[in-house]
């Protein structure tokens, strides 16, 4: 099966050919650098981006990709959870693909692509727990069987690339922080500060996180002045992995369960995969930086997925989502009819 996913859920606008679960070209631009200037993505700065790069340049691109459109056994693309401009501008462009070459279409859910980015570079049986860390969720799932997730816990307030961005804005650092704050992480001493990991009494909040109170604890010694830059980003990387941790340390306890794939944006910190594989009782594993962050490959490597067992969407109702639950997808039936199970 030959699969073009489509992906412009934020910023990043990627499609990637997926065949047989391996991605055979990718092609990504990014409207990254049109909200530097504002420390923060702008919804409809972003979605305009992604207007213009599928009206203007939709053909360079089919070209990079190398591939003959007719020659696809389907399209994939992301209907959330993500700016609903930015996503729009996908949908539309997959469901008039899919129509007008008379394939199938089916929508897929942004964190799906997140969880299955971990299969292009390593071979992995299921069960085992995945933490999705990324700008806009950090969340931690059983995935059990292909397209069977169990959910755990959540973070309660910010995501962790969200406070890791609004602190790398605060010491000036441009949107997105978290790969130069990465570089700092890697030089400084991360137990030079201590910052508090909180804890959750209530049995039903065990697995959730909160990055809320670190993230005020390092803007306080940033208001303050005088610290050392590269220890100070260190710690917080530091205090992040030990909330991330404690709840894989948790579910292991409860589960037996030792293998934990880490992917999303975050994923891409040197200074945590090098942490995480310091854990001796663990099997870590993480995609490659390519597929790391927001990418088309990963969408079309879960619609594969989806179209082997039978499911796809319809592509008059098909629509873009701002929030969506991992294991709810309003698009997505059986080919025969019936519900999505
Ligand atoms: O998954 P992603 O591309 O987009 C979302 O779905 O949110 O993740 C983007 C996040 C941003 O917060 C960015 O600062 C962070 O990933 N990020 C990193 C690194 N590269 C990107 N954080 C830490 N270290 C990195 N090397
Ligand atoms: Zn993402």
């Amino acid at each position: 099966m030959k699969i073009l996913g489509i992906e412009t859920s934020c910023d990043d606008t990627s499609m990637g050919i997926v065949e047989n679960g391996k991605c055979v070209s990718m092609v990504r631009t990014t409207s990254e650098e049109f909200h530097k200037k504002f420390g923060g993505i702008v919804p409809e700065i972003a979605a305009r981006k992604q207007l213009e790069i599928f009206t203007f340049i939709l053909e360079d691109l089919i070209d990079k990709l190398n591939i003959n459109l007719k020659d696809l056994d389907g399209f994939s693309v992301t209907i959330g959870p993500g700016l609903v401009g930015s996503l729009l501008v996908g949908v539309e462009v997959a469901r008039t693909l899919a129509y007008s070459l008379k394939k199938p279409l089916v929508g897929i859910n942004h964190l799906e692509g997140h969880i299955y980015s971990i299969f292009f570079d390593n071979k992995i049986n299921f069960p085992f727990q995945t933490l999705i860390i990324s700008g806009g969720h950090t969340i931690l799932i059983i995935f059990e069987d292909h397209l069977k997730y169990k959910i755990l816990g959540e973070t309660v307030d910010d995501a962790c690339g969200e406070i890791i961005d609004k602190i790398g804005r605060k010491l000036g650092f441009q949107y997105p922080a978290g790969s130069e704050l990465d570089k700092l992480a890697i030089k400084g001493d991360p137990s030079y500060y201590k910052f508090s990991t909180p804890r959750f009494k209530e049995k039903e909040k065990e697995y959730n996180f909160s990055f809320s109170g670190i993230k005020t604890e390092v803007l306080n010694i940033i208001k303050k002045g005088n610290f050392n830059l590269e220890n100070l980003i260190a710690s917080l990387f530091h205090s992040i992995y030990e909330s991330l941790i404690k709840n894989i340390k948790k579910v292991y306890d409860k589960t037996g369960i030792n293998k934990v794939s880490v992917v999303g944006g975050v994923s891409a910190s040197k200074f945590l995969r090098k942490t995480f594989l310091n854990e001796k009782d663990f099997e870590f594993y993480f995609p490659s930086f390519e597929f790391s962050t927001d990418n088309g490959g990963m969408i079309a490597l879960v619609g594969e997925e989806y179209f082997k067992r039978g499911y796809e969407s319809n592509v008059f109702q098909i629509d873009a989502v701002s929030s969506l639950e991992i294991n709810k997808n309003p698009f997505i039936y059986k080919k025969s009819g019936g519900d999505y199970e």
